[in-house]
């Protein structure tokens, strides 16, 4: 069981094994994303991120019925927009996560709607429980995604499909979501938490080094044209090879046994 290390007033924040699962924990409004989550996620990033115990973050909802919900409507319903956009302003939790430093997991355990799937979006890798459904329900509510979807869903699943999954806010499978690419792995929803956790653990036992460059270089795709992808690449190629924990992945893969990882 993972220990609490850290107290908030809507997440649940646990380190086990190197790696941490933030839970959004508001089961009773399906876990929607309020002023208060946004900001303890944020929180809760900052400090996971200085926290060399940790090497991979999860992140799930609370209780067996949702992820997260969306944005929480009761909160913004009666905002001028001024005050949305002041609200927008600052450092947004979608921003936060996608250039969180380590791999990030979203482990879809039920509804991920709107921010919900938008806060998936800007994670790394995305497993769902075969119940989760997924979609883009801001058009039925008169507004359109906010936090990312209109750019990030696009570039995972295509312009078509983005497209009818936002123009039509129907929510869909996690087995249809698997198909078109919008999570990676879909799982019993018995084995969910079994199997996020072992992916993360795998991926926990590797240089933290090697995964931030990783992450650093996949993502560049987002930013740059291919040539100065490659570029990047190239360079960050050359870094991987100043760390002690090349010297040591290498050494030890020579002398037939398991690398010891020190992030340095
Ligand atoms: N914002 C605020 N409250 C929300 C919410 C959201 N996005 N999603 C759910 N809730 C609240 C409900 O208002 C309800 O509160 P109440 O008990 O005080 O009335 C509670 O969570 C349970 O919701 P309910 O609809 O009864 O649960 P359900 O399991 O039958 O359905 C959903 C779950 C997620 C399908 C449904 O709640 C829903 O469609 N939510 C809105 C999703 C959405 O449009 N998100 C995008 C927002 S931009």
């Amino acid at each position: 069981m993972p220990v609490d290390t850290m107290s908030y007033e809507t997440l649940l924040v646990g380190i086990a094994d190197q790696v941490a699962t933030i839970t959004v924990n508001r089961p009773d409004k399906r876990n929607a994303l309020n002023a208060a989550v946004r900001r303890e996620v944020v929180e809760a990033l900052d400090a996971l991120r200085a926290n060399p115990e940790v090497r991979v973050v999860v992140i799930t909802g609370a209780g067996e019925k949702a992820f997260i919900a969306g944005a929480d409507i009761g909160e913004f319903a009666e905002r001028t927009p001024l005050e949305q956009r002041q609200a927008m302003e600052g450092r947004r939790l979608f921003e936060e996560i996608a250039a969180f430093p380590k791999p990030t997991i979203a482990m879809i355990n039920g509804f991920a709607l709107g921010g919900g799937c938008e806060v998936a979006l800007a994670c790394d890798l995305r497993i769902a429980a075969r119940s989760a459904r997924l979609g883009q329900p801001e058009v039925k509510l008169g507004i359109l995604p906010g936090g990312g979807s209109t750019q990030r869903l696009p570039r995972l699943v295509g312009l078509g499909r983005a497209l009818r999954l936002i123009l039509t806010g129907e929510a869909i499978t996690a087995e249809e979501a698997e198909r078109i690419g919008l999570v990676d792995q879909v799982v019993d929803d018995m084995e969910l938490a079994e199997r996020t956790g072992a992916l993360a653990r795998l991926i926990a036992g590797y240089s933290p080094v090697t995964l931030k460059l990783i992450k650093d270089a996949v993502r560049a795709t987002m930013e740059m044209p291919l040539s100065a992808g490659l570029q990047y690449e190239r360079e960050l190629f050359v870094t991987a090879f100043a760390s002690e924990d090349r010297s040591e992945g290498v050494r030890a893969f020579l002398e037939k046994r398991a690398p010891e990882f020190q992030g340095r």
